[in-house]
């Protein structure tokens, strides 16, 4: 999603703004923009449709410099992309404003402003939002107050940042719904949207809080609350190294955070089971009794993170014996949940910044859950300071907008959810808990092996650049599995891919099998073997093309339509999924790289959806 950084520093901050917007690209953005105050007190813009890379191009031609600045990218939600519509919108010249978010009633306060003869260049939120300032400077002259003011006049959710040529000494930041953190530098302050656009200048950072108005300058930051108090918020100092976010030699960050996977995974069960058992810390002090006394679980998610529950939902099954529901957290979030009694709330999200699994998350604290978790990978996130239990996953800063590392790291932690589920209600005993141990510690290596087949599935991907469209099966655990090979295919390769559970075949996609459509089964040998085995001679039967993934022991055999890879280490029904997303993500990242498409940021989606 949009994407903002500021700074006010000794020194020109202009390429601290542009490296910020570099690494907030993977966001989602379709125009960037930035705005300095130069040495003579005027704002100096620049704005460009599409890439980073073409704003740079525009201040190399027309250089912008300044100790103070603001700069935004952008993912269009009021408005097209546009130059007009791009970050920072101003107030009369004297006012620049960057934006994250959405005003719901923008159209009222434009209506007042335009009857008090404001006049809009924009067709954004955004501009309603510069103008209301900029008229409440009018009267108080000094931009905070102005701010404060402002708001408390907006419904939304916005993360703001605000500079002003008549106050220029000062960014004043805001937070509603949108994360905002300050960076603390030594006679420098900063602010973005996202710590990974601050790593190369601080890793000291302050996160907002809901309401919370902060106000920047080169000497110190001040921060009040909702109620204009002044206020101290904890600061923290982030692990993470400027470098955690870069390509090194890899063509693609997709690629890149594919091949993390053994470690990321690796680092997500690290600490949380020993040689042969689980240790109980892993979910909190008070969370052994606490997952005891489940008596059911509801996960909610959005994208990548909602196959991710779907798949653990057969393991808690399972493993627990415990009713798990999964849902789709838009969906979720507007009906009224009846929330039978000691019921966990889980919430899978990579971000945790996710608008639509927020406010359900949000919601389930009103309706009686026992506790609500949250496994996701950014510990400073909302959703992580809201919930009562929390399970970190691992993976390190994910900048590819397909998701990869991130959900094998949300599986094992659901993996461990499942097991420590089990345990609580004496389902395991402790040969099954080491057994299960054990599988979960090879999944790292299992992974490895499963990279291995890169070059065999390139071979196989130049098979699917021309086609239009691509069939995806699985069954039980694997349909899911199945479910995120077709979202990976269609997010980065643009081809029409759909997910089926095979059983549901004769049921009306059997009617689209042709030549022309390729069908792409997870198939390992376990329980259902034989039964997706039949699924698939229906598919042979009608002339299909089939790409089995499958193991040594299913005895799946190539002929001219049908291709085999055959996984090394196939796993247990803990680890399997995991391991057989590996080759799909291969698959779907070579069919992109042939097509030419830009893998790592593909078209019209976005990172961290933090709108609805
Ligand atoms: C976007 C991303 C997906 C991700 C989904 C949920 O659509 O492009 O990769 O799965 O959001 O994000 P979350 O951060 O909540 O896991």
């Amino acid at each position: 999603m949009c994407g903002i950084v500021g700074a006010v520093a000794e020194r020109d901050v202009v390429p601290i703004l542009m490296e910020g917007l570099r690494r907030l690209e993977y966001r989602g953005y379709d125009s960037a923009g930035l705005v300095a105050l130069d040495d003579d007190g005027d704002l100096k813009r620049a704005r460009e449709v599409g890439k980073v890379a073409a704003l740079a191009e525009a201040l190399d031609s027309n250089p912008v410099h300044g100790r103070i600045g603001i700069a935004h990218t952008r993912w269009a939600t009021h408005g097209a992309p546009a130059e007009r519509n791009a970050h920072p919108q101003f107030s009369s010249n004297e006012l620049a404003l960057v934006h994250n978010g959405i005003i719901e009633n923008h159209s009222a306060l434009r209506d007042s402003l335009k009857a008090k003869g404001y006049r809009f260049l924009s067709d954004t939120d955004t501009e309603v939002v510069a103008h209301r300032i900029h008229e409440h400077m009018q009267t108080r002259g000094d931009l905070l107050a102005s701010v404060q003011e402002a708001v408390r006049e907006l419904d939304g959710a916005y993360a703001l940042a605000v500079m002003d040529r008549r106050d220029p000494e000062r960014i004043i930041t805001a937070r509603q719904g949108c994360p905002v953190v300050i960076g603390i530098g030594i006679g420098e302050h900063f602010v973005a949207s996202d710590i990974a656009a601050l790593l190369p200048v601080t890793r000291r950072f302050i996160f907002l809080e809901e309401g919370d108005v902060a106000e920047l300058r080169r000497e110190g930051v001040r921060i009040f609350d909702r109620n204009g108090q002044a206020v101290e918020r904890r600061e923290t100092e982030s692990q993470l190294s400027a470098d955690a976010v870069e390509r090194g030699e890899y063509r693609h960050y997709m690629l890149k955070e594919i091949h993390e996977q053994p470690n990321a995974v690796a680092e997500t069960l690290e600490e949380r089971v020993t040689h042969d058992h689980l240790l109980a810390a892993a979910f909190g002090p008070d969370a052994e009794r606490l997952l005891a006394e489940v008596e059911g679980v509801h996960i909610i998610a959005c994208g990548t993170s909602y196959h991710a529950g779907m798949i653990a939902r057969y393991q808690i099954e399972q493993l627990a014996g415990l009713p798990c529901n999964v849902e789709i957290a838009s969906e979720y979030r507007y009906r009224d949940p009846v929330v039978p009694e000691r019921h966990l709330f889980v919430c899978i999200s990579q971000s945790g910044e996710t608008a639509d699994t927020l406010a359900a998350l949000r919601l389930a604290g009103e309706k009686g859950y026992l506790a609500r978790l949250a496994i996701c990978n950014v510990p400073e996130s909302s959703m992580v300071r809201e919930s009562d239990l929390v399970l970190m996953t691992r993976a390190g800063p994910e900048i590819g907008v397909a998701s990869t590392k991130a959900f094998t790291t949300q599986l094992s932690a659901l993996a461990l959810l499942a097991l420590a589920l089990g345990k609580a209600h004496g389902r395991l005993d402790a040969e099954a808990e080491a057994n299960a141990v054990a599988e979960l510690r090879a999944l790292p290596t299992a992974i490895e092996a499963a990279l291995e087949l890169d070059g065999p599935i390139e071979k196989l991907a130049e098979h699917l650049v021309h086609r239009h469209h691509a069939l995806f099966l699985g069954r039980g655990v694997h349909y899911p599995v199945a479910m995120e090979g077709a979202l990976k295919l269609k997010e980065i390769s643009y081809i029409h891919a759909e997910a089926y559970a095979a059983g549901e075949l004769k049921h009306g996609p059997l009617a689209l099998v042709d030549e022309d459509m390729p069908i792409i089964a997870v198939a390992p040998s376990d329980a259902l073997l034989e039964k997706i085995r039949s699924n698939l001679e229906e598919v042979r039967a009608r002339g299909g093309e089939l790409i089995v993934f499958s193991d040594a022991e299913s005895g799946f055999l190539p002929d001219e339509r049908t291709h085999v890879i055959a996984l090394p280490r196939a796993g247990g029904p803990l680890t399997a999924p995991a391991i057989f997303t590996i080759p799909l993500q291969l698959l779907a990242y070579h069919v992109a790289v042939h097509k030419g498409t830009d893998v790592d940021k593909p078209r019209n989606l976005a990172k961290s959806v933090t709108v609805e």
